[in-house]
């Protein structure tokens, strides 16, 4: 690959500002100044200002997203994406959330440069099982157990209805829910179909993924290793 399009692969520069680093020494291979931008080179024999590309074979990120924040690049107000270095947004290919938390959702959200990561995630072939905790405003009635379990609960709105998903009720107004889908809302909508609208949502596991394990706090963030998916 050409210097100037691993500078700007990674995020450090665009194409065109990549001749000024070089000027600047900024950039090594194999631990010897790169002297022109046009020179080729293996993004793995690189140093910028001393350190190899960040998220060398790709960005894979696992964040606690915070209350108040939209999984969104372009609603007004606060965007998860305001919480990132602005380096990894600079990558071409830019970076994505692999499905979406409300904004009054906080919890595990995965981030990616890697389109073909993040349809595989998000296909609906998938089923990668995702946990939520919640508490609602009334109690959640015994009989939504067996009824969120029996893939016969219709949505408003939906033709389909919902896969079978496992709830345990913790106390009268908290439960934890596993789904298997990722519909528009689907946690609100699945216990206000029962009466017991929420109150509080947190998502605490992503397939083999969890908040716990990850020791994340509200807003942090870790590189993952996406073959946990494989
Ligand atoms: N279900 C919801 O209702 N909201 C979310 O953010 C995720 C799942």
């Amino acid at each position: 690959m050409r210097i100037d399009a691993i500078l700007s692969r990674f995020g450090y520069c665009s194409r065109r500002e990549a001749a000024q680093w070089v000027k600047q020494g900024r950039v090594r291979v194999d631990g010897v100044p790169v002297r022109s931008a046009a020179a080729k080179a293996d993004p793995a024999t690189v140093l910028v200002d001393g350190a190899p590309p960040e998220f060398l074979n790709g960005l894979y990120v696992a964040i606690n997203k915070p209350l108040g924040c939209t999984c969104s690049h372009r609603e007004q107000g606060n965007l998860i994406y305001d919480l990132l270095p602005q380096r990894w947004l600079a990558r071409s290919g830019g970076v994505s959330t692999v499905g979406r938390l409300d904004k009054e959702t906080s919890g595990l959200l995965l981030l990616t440069d890697d389109g073909a990561f993040l349809h595989a995630l998000t296909s609906p072939k998938r089923h990668v099982p995702k946990i939520y905790e919640l508490t609602t405003a009334e109690p959640i009635p015994e009989s939504a157990v067996a009824l969120f379990a029996s893939g016969e609960l219709l949505l408003n709105g939906e033709t389909t209805p919902c896969l079978p998903a496992e709830l345990c009720i913790t106390s009268p107004c908290s439960a934890r829910l596993t789904l298997h889908e990722g519909r528009y809302h689907q946690v609100r909508r699945m216990l206000a179909a029962v009466g017991a609208p929420v109150l509080t949502l947190t998502r605490i596991a992503i397939g083999p993924l969890t908040l716990d394990e990850l020791n994340l706090a509200s807003g942090e963030w870790v590189e993952i290793n996406p073959a946990v998916f494989s």
